[in-house]
């Protein structure tokens, strides 16, 4: 099912770029560069929680496929900015060199910009003559938020200041919620409203999805620490190069798992309080675990 997910997922991503890139009138550089770091080999995590969510709770996978989609632009516009030399300056990604390697800085600045705008394009275009205006204005809206100042930028900003500076948890905090976390709670929002679901179930998807933004970026810390460049399919190592503020830094190894393993139990417990079984997520997690236990 992850499988299957995954594949529908990279090849609607595939056509959406080469749909919309026809129509460009000028370079096509801008669009290589957006599609380069988009379709590389990713996860595809937050695009397959936002069809699995949906699914659970009775809505249609083609229906949440734009969203997904929308996602997996708006998480490639983070990691392009996320690794230039004046943000994490890292060389490589999803194993390839990262985008400014490949199209300089000012492409890669620009390739996130649009990312961003081509995400919620896509959503409005392939969903405005199937899902009511309300509905969607505040899908789109979401999608807005997550990318900026309220969202992502707003992590990154304290993910960079934070930088060398004493640790400072609800500080640590923050960070984790934002940078990481609000884009897991956009995607799963998005799963959850596509569905129709009420607003009680909303709220407790809200609640799973910023448990699973935490564990996730703790997992991200650990394996940073523990796995090697080859493995990641990026710089190892590169938290204590930049003296990061991250759980393992914070608490050490052994609490940083701790709190790992105790924000999937939490989470599993949402799921069964829910009546939810989903071998996607008990996949997910296992996934995760079989990393943080190499
Ligand atoms: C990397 O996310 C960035 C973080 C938020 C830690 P992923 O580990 O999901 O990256 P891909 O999409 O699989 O490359
Ligand atoms: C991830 O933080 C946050 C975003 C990309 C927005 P990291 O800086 O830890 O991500 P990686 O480790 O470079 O993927
Ligand atoms: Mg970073
Ligand atoms: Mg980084
Ligand atoms: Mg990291």
């Amino acid at each position: 099912m992850f499988k299957e997910y995954k594949i529908l997922i990279n090849e609607t991503l595939k056509k959406y770029f080469d749909e919309y890139k026809q129509n460009s009138s000028y370079s096509s550089k801008i669009w290589d560069s957006m599609a380069y770091t988009t379709l590389l080999d990713g996860k595809r995590l937050r695009a397959v929680m936002c069809l699995e969510i949906a699914r659970l709770l009775g809505g249609k996978t083609s229906y949440a496929l734009p969203l997904a989609c929308s996602l997996e632009m708006m998480h490639a516009y983070s990691l392009i900015h996320d690794d230039l030399p004046s943000m994490d300056n890292d060389d490589l990604r999803r194993g390839k060199p990262t985008n400014h390697k490949v199209y300089g800085e000012a492409i890669a600045i620009l390739a996130g910009d649009s990312l961003i705008s081509f995400g919620s394009q896509i959503i409005i275009d392939k969903l405005k003559d199937l899902v009511e205006p309300k509905k969607l204005l505040d899908i789109v809206n979401d999608y807005n938020k997550t990318a900026g100042a309220l969202g992502i930028v707003a992590g990154q900003v304290a993910d960079i200041e934070a930088e060398g500076k004493e640790i400072d948890i609800e500080n640590l905090k923050y960070i984790h919620k934002y940078k990481t976390g609000a884009l897991f709670k956009c995607s799963m929002l998005m799963g959850a409203k596509i569905a129709n679901a009420t607003a009680d179930i909303v709220e407790k998807i809200g609640e799973y999805a910023d448990n699973f933004g935490v564990l996730f970026q703790v997992y991200d810390d650990i394996i940073d620490y523990t796995l090697t460049t080859d493995e990641l399919g990026k710089t190892a190592g590169k938290d204590k190069l930049n003296k990061k503020l991250t759980y393992v830094s914070a608490w050490g190894l052994e609490k940083a798992k701790n709190i790992f393993y105790s924000l999937i139990d939490k989470n599993r417990a949402i799921l069964t309080e829910l009546n939810i079984k989903s071998k996607v997520f008990d996949d997910i997690y296992d996934m995760l675990i079989k990393k943080v236990e190499k």
